[in-house]
């Protein structure tokens, strides 16, 4: 397998600038990984480095738009700390997006952004819920109507720990091998899934698809043990960036990393026909999408 996964050495933001090798690599699936741009910390900050700030159900910890931080169990100064860590996350990760991608920068809608201190080697989920089985991005509750999931990680661990993924194979071989095996798409079902507020919008014959492809993949144990992947140590001081919406992927171990998506309409990208939209829609011959 061609590797998927696109080294940029830039040590300083002024040579970290657009480029159509980047960008076109990003938008076939590929994860540009950023060795020397990492996310560097207060010395202050170290001490925010502890799973024991996780409330007790939660995963992660996330800081929305608003400023308001969620599954944190922590005391009134830990959680002003946690918030300017997270928000400065923020704006590191959009600057990345800005300086490689500016086209996206006007179009893009963040989502909050995620600080995970968890051991994902000690995790135990349910195999739909696993992300150290390969995979792409799909979420049964949110319907994204073809819209992209972009995705900056930032690897923080000050122990020298990487952080240990699996990359799979191109999105259209991952398509072509599962869509067959894909459940048809009843719209009447997702009009139920979305009266009974099981999901938060209408789910599009794209989700359908994208949450089949993700379950297929993940049911798989034959296709996770002997799909062409490559093994990649994000280490600790970078950031990478990839659409998980589109490239096959999984957490194998790890510890403290940050995270933030930020959502693209497919008609923003420099290339649409190369996101799943257009892949899918090439090989079903379908719409997808309901028209507006
Ligand atoms: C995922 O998006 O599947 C998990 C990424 C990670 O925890 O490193
Ligand atoms: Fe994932």
């Amino acid at each position: 397998m061609v590797s998927q996964i696109v080294t940029l050495s830039a040590h300083h933001w002024d040579e970290l600038t657009f480029s159509h090798h980047w960008v076109q690599a990003l938008e076939a699936g590929k994860v540009l990984y950023l060795p020397n741009m990492g996310f560097k910390l207060h010395e202050a900050e170290h001490r925010l480095l502890t799973s024991t700030l996780l409330s007790p159900k939660s995963r992660n910890i996330s800081l929305d738009a608003r400023g308001v931080l969620k599954g944190v169990d922590a005391v009134e100064g830990t959680l002003q700390s946690l918030q300017a860590m997270i928000m400065r996350y923020k704006q590191h990760s959009a600057r990345i997006i800005h300086n490689l991608l500016p086209a996206y920068s006007a179009h893009l809608r963040f989502a909050p952004t995620s600080y995970r201190p968890a051991q994902v080697e000690n995790r135990v989920q349910s195999w739909r819920a696993d992300d150290k089985r390969l995979h792409v991005d799909a979420f049964p509750t949110r319907p994204n109507r073809g819209e992209r999931i972009l995705r900056v990680f930032a690897n923080i661990n000050p122990n020298g720990q990487p952080r240990h993924w699996r990359v799979g194979e191109p999105f259209e071989t991952v398509a072509q091998l599962f869509l067959p095996r894909c459940k048809p798409y009843l719209p009447w079902q997702a009009k139920l899934l979305e009266v009974l507020k099981i999901t938060k919008s209408f789910r599009t014959e794209y989700d359908h698809l994208m949450l089949q492809l993700h379950d297929h993949m993940k049911a798989d144990l034959d296709y996770q043990a002997n799909a062409p992947q490559e093994t990649m140590f994000f280490t600790p001081g970078s950031v990478w960036v990839c659409f998980s919406d589109q490239t096959s992927h999984a957490a194998m171990a790890g510890q403290f990393m940050l995270e933030q998506t930020a959502h693209l309409p497919v008609i923003k990208q420099y290339q649409p026909d190369a996101s799943p939209l257009g892949v899918l829609r090439k090989l079903t011959q379908r719409a997808l999408l309901p028209s507006v």
